[in-house]
């Protein structure tokens, strides 16, 4: 469920209309809404009852220390994969003692950075890992806390570039290795083992994966305990689906169902790493449609979004529902790609849609809260677009719009 609906055929983000942010701020624009990113959050807190358990946003899905700090002040733990992520949570207020770092790559300054602060876990992915954040560790005096991520090798049945738990992937430890790693962990002075992880990938629209890959760590976990290493905590990654279209993801309190079923008893804290289901049908990007071009074979609307803004239509053949932000205009309606101006046949938001849009009008695609902003580029030269938070009537510019000097600022001429 979302706060961004028509009201007498006008597009609104809780009690705003789309349109009046569009002539404020510009376009192209994001527009968050912060009951939805609550509400999203609250499900998932709420869905483990009173399990012991901590909901981390995984904050590449959507960054912004508007959405950040909503979340912080609710209590959120958070996923991160860099020290730049990890700056912007104890910017928007986070509790380090609530991160858990993931990645295949940590460098050894993120990891003195993380120590520091004194993040909740590092989830390893690697021997080699273990062996440079014992030595970081040593160095600074410190026992990092650890979990190694596994992985299970189930198949998610989602795009292959979002699917992440296969054994040829490049994450995670294989599951068959993971006894040995904990072992040699186990011997490693600076290290403390508190978990285990998984993640097995993006947009999952069933149950079945996520289980089945619990099933594996619980027969580890099972065979660890009988080895003399107690974990605390089982962290379940990220990876249910939201609604683009037709999509039936399961939803938050099915899925803590079937996980506290599956622990029956067990003690275990429980983790999720939740991005998109989070804040993904919590923003919207707006574009007004620069012109249309009427061919024989096909029509386009050129709108000033484009793949450098939204990438997900380019890079995972997404489909993302394009609407009008005023449903009152009559206009012709006509079958047409959607597409920006960049110079990439790649570059559209959407492949077949039936419009009714004249030049100026304005389009939503929705759905764009996550994977959205995080992954926007500056190619060709374009300046990223701003992100407004709306929260009931008020509007709050969470970023402004990048400017064009800002994009050589850093550049220099040749002497
Ligand atoms: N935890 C880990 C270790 C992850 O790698 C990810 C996402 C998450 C949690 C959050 O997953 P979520 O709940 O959002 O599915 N750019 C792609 C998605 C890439 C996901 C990468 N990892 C897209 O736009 O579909």
């Amino acid at each position: 469920m979302d706060h961004f609906e028509y009201r007498d055929g006008a597009l609104y983000a809780e009690d705003v209309a789309v349109a009046e942010l569009a002539a404020r701020f510009g376009t192209p624009l994001y527009i968050y809404s912060r009951a939805t990113l609550e509400r999203h959050f609250r499900v998932f807190d709420a869905a483990f009852g009173s399990h012991p358990h901590l909901v981390c946003y995984s904050v590449k899905a959507n960054s912004n220390l508007g959405v950040l700090s909503a979340l912080a002040r609710l209590g959120s733990g958070f996923d991160i994969v860099s020290v730049g992520e990890l700056e912007r949570v104890l910017a928007a207020g986070g509790e380090p003692g609530k991160v858990v770092f993931s990645g295949v790559g940590k460098r050894e300054d993120e990891m003195v950075r993380a120590l520091d602060v004194g993040i909740r876990c590092f989830n390893a992915e690697s021997e080699a890992e273990l062996e440079r954040l014992q030595a970081v560790a040593a160095r600074l005096g410190k026992r990092a806390p650890i979990s190694l991520r596994v992985n299970p090798d189930v198949d998610a049945k989602t795009h292959p570039y979002i699917s992440t738990g296969l054994k040829e992937n490049k994450f995670g430890i294989a599951i068959a290795d993971a006894l040995a790693v904990y072992s040699r962990a186990a011997a490693m002075p600076n290290l403390e083992i508190v978990g285990v992880d998984c993640h097995i990938g993006s947009q999952l629209t069933q149950l079945t994966p996520f289980t089945d890959a619990l099933d594996r760590l619980l027969a580890l976990i099972a065979r660890l305990e009988a080895q003399g290493i107690h974990l605390r905590h089982i962290d379940l990654g990220g990876g249910i689906g939201i609604r683009y279209s037709d999509e039936t993801p399961p939803h938050p309190d099915e899925y803590a169902a079937a996980v506290l079923a599956k622990l029956a008893e067990l003690p275990y804290e429980i983790c999720i790493e939740p991005g998109r289901a989070i804040v993904g049908n919590a923003g919207l990007l707006v574009t007004r449609v620069e012109l249309l071009k009427l061919t024989a074979d096909k029509n386009f609307v050129v709108v000033d979004a484009a793949m450098n803004d939204l990438i997900r239509p380019s890079l995972y053949s997404a489909w993302m529902d394009i609407v009008p932000v005023d449903a009152r205009l009559e206009r012709p309606r006509r079958c047409y790609d959607v597409v920006g101006p960049i110079c990439e046949t790649g570059d559209f938001l959407g492949k077949q849609r039936t419009l009714g849009v004249e030049a100026g009008d304005l389009l939503a695609v929705r759905s764009a809260g996550a994977y959205g902003f995080s992954m926007a580029s500056n190619y060709n030269s374009r300046p990223r677009a701003a992100e407004v938070m709306v929260d009931g009537e008020q509007v709050h510019l969470v970023r402004e719009r990048e400017s064009v000097t800002s994009l050589f600022a850093g550049e220099q001429r040749l002497p």
